[in-house]
């Protein structure tokens, strides 16, 4: 199908400007339960007091109705991202501090929504917690069910995470609390 790309007189310059700051893509990838929603939530709430207009995007919350067609094979995975990437996309032209929260665990779909997004509007911050620790936290009790073969295609039991090979930045959630780690991410970001 042949379209031509619109072009509007409010620009994603002008938002940014009413918005009094810039916008940036803050890309959360790590298993289930290692903390990607939690951090997601604090990280908001500081920068939401901070002034800053911010939104979440939440891989249990997008599949429920966006992505509500997708399930977990690798190929239903990779359109899940892309999707997303795009929507954080149209977020950021927006003038939004978008968070995506979603396991992403294919570097070559990561590497796609990089690619979206000129090099200092994207920051992949990778959420280090070891399998046994998610698995053991098992908020959700999805890793009971998926070693008891009541759920297939379990990221890091029978799908595999590919660990991101070079994130702007990591946090170790058993190292240290949930607070500090927004502190620290809000300092690399320039927040604070
Ligand atoms: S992703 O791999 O496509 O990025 P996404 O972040 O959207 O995953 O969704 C992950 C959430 O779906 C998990 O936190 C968990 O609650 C739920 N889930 C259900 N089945 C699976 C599965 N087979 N693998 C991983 N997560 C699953």
């Amino acid at each position: 199908m042949a379209t031509t790309q619109q072009i509007f007189k409010i620009d994603r310059t002008m938002r940014q400007s009413l918005n009094q700051h810039v916008a940036k893509c803050i890309w959360l990838t790590g298993l289930s339960g290692s903390g990607k929603s939690t951090l997601a939530n604090l990280l908001e709430q500081e920068l939401h007091d901070l002034g800053k207009r911010t939104y979440i995007l939440d891989g249990d919350n997008i599949r429920q109705f966006l992505n509500a067609d997708l399930g977990f094979s690798d190929e239903d995975r990779t359109e899940n991202i892309r999707r997303i990437a795009h929507v954080a996309r149209l977020m950021v032209d927006a003038g939004l501090i978008v968070i995506v929260a979603f396991i992403s665990p294919f570097e070559k779909d990561r590497q796609l929504a990089r690619s979206l997004f000129a090099k200092d509007d994207f920051f992949e911050i990778y959420i280090e917690t070891p399998l046994e620790v998610c698995e053991q936290r098992d908020t959700k009790g999805l890793y009971a069910k998926a070693r008891a073969h009541g759920l297939r295609n379990f990221t890091g039991i029978d799908s595999p995470y590919e660990a991101p090979s070079n994130p702007e930045l990591i946090l170790n959630t058993t190292q240290s609390l949930p607070a500090a780690l927004v502190q620290k991410t809000l300092n690399y970001l320039g927040f604070k």
